[in-house]
């Protein structure tokens, strides 16, 4: 009984990443690009906005699952307790290493998103369609946009790792 919720709650953190990231690609490689061909630039910026507010919650819901059943599967694995994390040397073993490393990328994966989701893009939508301002808010939205899909592919990197040990 124990495994089976062990097993369920990992894979709800699997399904968990499999949509943040994959709503994130599919966003920047299809979605982005085909709206950047959308005219007049009035119905272009409508359709970023509504995507952009939608995937904001979808995104925001995954990433508190991803947040809750990744300290469940510390806790299935016996971990979450101050004898293991509290414990000095925890944190050299391969294990606590890859852990450490993770919890520092998601960390700086919830600071990007946030800015992204809470500043930049909301910037680009709040000026005049097709406007100078609009644009350059654009431009560093889609930059950050990246800079946050590739701390998705570090996470999923060492999350590998742990799986197997760190
Ligand atoms: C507080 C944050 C997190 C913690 C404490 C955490 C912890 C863990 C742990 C302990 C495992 C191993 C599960 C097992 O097999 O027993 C795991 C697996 C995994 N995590 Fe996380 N996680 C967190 C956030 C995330 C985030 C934000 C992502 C994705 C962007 C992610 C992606 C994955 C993936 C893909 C696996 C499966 C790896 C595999 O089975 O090969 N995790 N996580």
């Amino acid at each position: 009984m124990g495994s089976q919720l062990y097993y369920l709650n990992v894979s709800v953190h699997l399904l968990a990443a499999m949509f943040w990231l994959g709503g994130m690609f599919f966003f920047a490689i299809v979605g982005a690009p085909a709206l950047r061909r959308v005219d007049p630039p009035t119905l272009r910026a409508a359709l970023f906005e509504q995507l952009g507010e939608r995937f904001r919650t979808a995104g925001w819901i995954a990433i508190g699952l991803l947040l809750l059943t990744g300290t469940f599967n510390l806790w299935f694995r016996g971990m979450l307790s101050d004898d293991v994390l509290g414990r000095a040397g925890f944190w050299s073993t391969p294990f606590g290493r890859t852990l450490g490393w993770k919890l520092v990328a998601v960390t700086a994966m919830l600071a990007v998103s946030a800015v992204h989701d809470f500043a930049l893009g909301p910037a680009a939508s709040r000026h005049p369609p097709g406007s100078p301002e609009a644009l350059r808010a654009r431009r560093s939205a889609a930059v950050i946009a990246r800079v946050n899909a590739l701390l998705g592919v570090m996470v999923v990197l060492l999350a590998v790792r742990l799986a197997r040990g760190g």
